[in-house]
C-alpha cells in the first residue's frame, strides 16, 4: 500500500503518541488522533506539525481497510506492583470488529498481552527528551505478530530499514526485551548511584568530582552509568516493579531486580539532602560515526578480524607454512 494511501489513528495523544503522531506526519503519512482527555501539547518546537494532526471525536471517525491504529493509551502499575491495563482493554475492546488494523505500543507485561485482541505488538523505546527523533530512527524496532495478523502498515517497513536493530518474534518476546531494556536501564543507574553513595557524600564540589572522576573513568560517561539522581520519570520505576511483582507471584524470589528498586528509592531519599547531585537524560547513542572514532572502530575490526585469525593460525601450526 502506497504512503499517501494508508490513515493512522493515534489512540492515546500522550507523550508516546504525540512523538509518534509527529514523526508518521514527518514521513508524509495521514495521521489523526483520538484522546477523550484533551491532552496538552508535549513538543512545542513542532508547532507547525501539531496542526495537520487531526483530532478526531470518535474513536472509528475514520475507519477502513487502509486504517492503522496505533495505541499508545497508557497503563498504571500500584506502589505493590500491580499492572492496570484498564484503559488500553477499553480502547481494544472498541476496536474490535474495526475494518483496520490494531497496532499496539503500549508497555504490557507478557502474561497480560495474551488476553488481548490486536494485530501487531511494537513496544516503544523512545527516551522523552529526543521522543521524536527516536520515532523517525528508532534504536530498536520489535515486533511481534498475533497468529493470522494481517499484514503490517508500510511503517513497520520503514522503520525496520531506519531501525538500529530489529527483532520480528512473538509479542511474547517483544514485551520480555521491552522490560529487559527497562530493567537492565534501571539496574545500571542503581547500580552506580549506590557505588557512589557508598564512597562519600556529595557534600561540596570537590567530593562530587572525586566520586565522579572514578565512575567515569570506568564508564566513559555512558549513559545510564553517571552518578546522579534517582531514576524517576513515567517508566524505569513502575516497570521495575510491575515485572518484579508479576514474576514474583509464583513464589520465585528476584533479590537483584527487589534491590534495584529499593536501592533507587534510598537514593531517591538522600537526593533530598544533596542537592548537587546532577540529573542525566538519556538518548540512544548516535549510530553514525565519524572522525577518529570511526577510524579506531575500524583499527580494532581489522585487528580483531583480520590479525587475530593469523595469530590463532600461527598458534595452531606452531608457526609452520
Ligand atoms: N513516556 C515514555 O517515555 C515512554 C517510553 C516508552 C514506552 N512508554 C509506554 O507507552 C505507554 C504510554 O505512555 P505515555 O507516557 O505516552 O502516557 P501518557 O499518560 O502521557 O499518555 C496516555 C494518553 O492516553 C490517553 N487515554 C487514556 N484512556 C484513553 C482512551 N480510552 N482512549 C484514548 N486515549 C486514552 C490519556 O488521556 C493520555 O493522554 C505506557 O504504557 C508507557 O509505559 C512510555
Amino acid at each position: 500500500m502506497k504512503v499517501s494511501e494508508e490513515k493512522y489513528v493515534i489512540v492515546g495523544f500522550g507523550w508516546v503518541g504525540q512523538a509518534n503522531a509527529i514523526a508518521l506526519t514527518q514521513l508524509g503519512y495521514d495521521v489523526s488522533y483520538f484522546d477523550p482527555g484533551n491532552p496538552s501539547h508535549h513538543y512545542a518546537e513542532f508547532s507547525d506539525l501539531y496542526k495537520k494532526i487531526e483530532p478526531l471525536s470518535s474513536l472509528k471517525q475514520n475507519d477502513a481497510r487502509n486504517t492503522c491504529y496505533m495505541v499508545c493509551v497508557g497503563d498504571k502499575v500500584s506502589e505493590e506492583g500491580e499492572q492496570d491495563i484498564s484503559n488500553i482493554k477499553t480502547v481494544l475492546a472498541s476496536l474490535r470488529g474495526a475494518k483496520g488494523g490494531v497496532m499496539l505500543r503500549s508497555t504490557i507485561l507478557p502474561g497480560l498481552l495474551e488476553e488481548l485482541n490486536y494485530d501487531w505488538y511494537v513496544p516503544e523505546f523512545l527516551h522523552e527528551k529526543k521522543a521524536v527523533e527516536e520515532c523517525l530512527d528508532p534504536f530498536f524496532f520489535v515486533i511481534g505478530k498475533k497468529d493470522g495478523a494481517r499484514p503490517e502498515p508500510s511503517v513497520c517497513a520503514l522503520w525496520q530499514k531506519r531501525a538500529g536493530k530489529t527483532f520480528s518474534g512473538t509479542a511474547r518476546e517483544a514485551s520480555l526485551i521491552k522490560y529487559l531494556s527497562n530493567l537492565w536501564n534501571s539496574t545500571r543507574i542503581a547500580f552506580v548511584n549506590e557505588f557512589g553513595d557508598a564512597i562519600g557524600r556529595p557534600t561540596d564540589k570537590k567530593r562530587l568530582v572525586e566520586i565522579e572522576r572514578v565512575i567515569d573513568f570506568l564508564f566513559d560517561h555512558r549513559m545510564y552509568m553517571r552518578y546522579g539522581r534517582a531514576f524517576s520519570g513515567h517508566c524505569l520505576p513502575k516497570d521495575t516493579r510491575a515485572f518484579r511483582s508479576w514474576y514474583e507471584k509464583n513464589g520465585t524470589k528476584f533479590p537483584l531486580i527487589a534491590g534495584v528498586y529499593e536501592s533507587n528509592s534510598r537514593h531517591a531519599q538522600l537526593e533530598k539532602e544533596l542537592p548537587l547531585l546532577p540529573e542525566w537524560y538519556s538518548e540512544w547513542p548516535d549510530r553514525h560515526i565519524s572522525g577518529w572514532r570511526a577510524l579506531s572502530e575500524l583499527l580494532y575490526a581489522i585487528r580483531k578480524n583480520v590479525a587475530h585469525p593469523l595469530l590463532a593460525w600461527k598458534r595452531m601450526t606452531g608457526g609452520r607454512k
